[in-house]
């Protein structure tokens, strides 16, 4: 079946089967291999892409079902210049990623939560937790991660300079 997708704002038309998945699509089709494979059962929050402005698990999306939606990937949240954006630069400083392999399933979900937020309160930090159950991450035990999303709000709200090494959040607990 021929589908359209407005993929990281560009235009894509493929011909794909009806039982491809949206994962597929994006990694094997279009190349966009930021976009990982845990465990391939909507568990890990890896193939975490935004589907018109939502967070979705891209091994749970049909190619077909997602017809003419917009998607982001993390290959569009870096810009051209390969300027970080604001979440990724505050889990950068929060020392919110390690190995690296959940963080753009990280940085997709989470990014649609500090949107959701931005012009209301910020989350708080059990908000962020709960937003969090459904990315894995074998590495960071989580409280960089929420530091980090804590750090992306306050800047947003310019409560944290820009750059800043220290934190002002408060830390996690345990
Ligand atoms: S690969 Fe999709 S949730 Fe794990
Ligand atoms: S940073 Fe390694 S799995 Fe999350």
């Amino acid at each position: 079946m021929d589908i359209t997708l407005n993929v990281n704002g560009r235009p894509e038309q493929f011909s794909a089967q009806p039982n491809e998945l949206l994962v597929e699509r994006l990694r094997d089709g279009l190349g966009l291999t930021g976009t990982k494979v845990g465990c391939d059962t909507g568990q890990c929050g890896s193939c975490v892409v935004r589907l018109d402005g939502r967070s979705v698990k891209s091994c749970l999306v049909l190619t077909a079902s997602a017809a003419g939606g917009e998607i982001a990937t993390i290959e569009g949240v870096t810009t051209r210049g390969g300027e970080l954006s604001g979440l990724q630069e505050a889990l950068r400083q929060e020392h919110g990623t390690q190995c690296g392999f959940c963080t753009p399933g990280m940085v997709m979900a989470l990014g649609e939560l500090v949107d959701a937020t931005a012009d209301g309160p910020a989350p708080t930090e059990p908000e962020i937790r709960e937003w969090l159950t459904g990315n894995l991450c074998r590495c960071t035990g989580y409280h960089s991660v929420v530091r980090g999303v804590q750090r992306a709000c306050a800047a947003h709200r310019d409560e944290v300079p820009a750059g800043s090494a220290a934190s002002t959040a408060a830390a996690p607990e345990v």
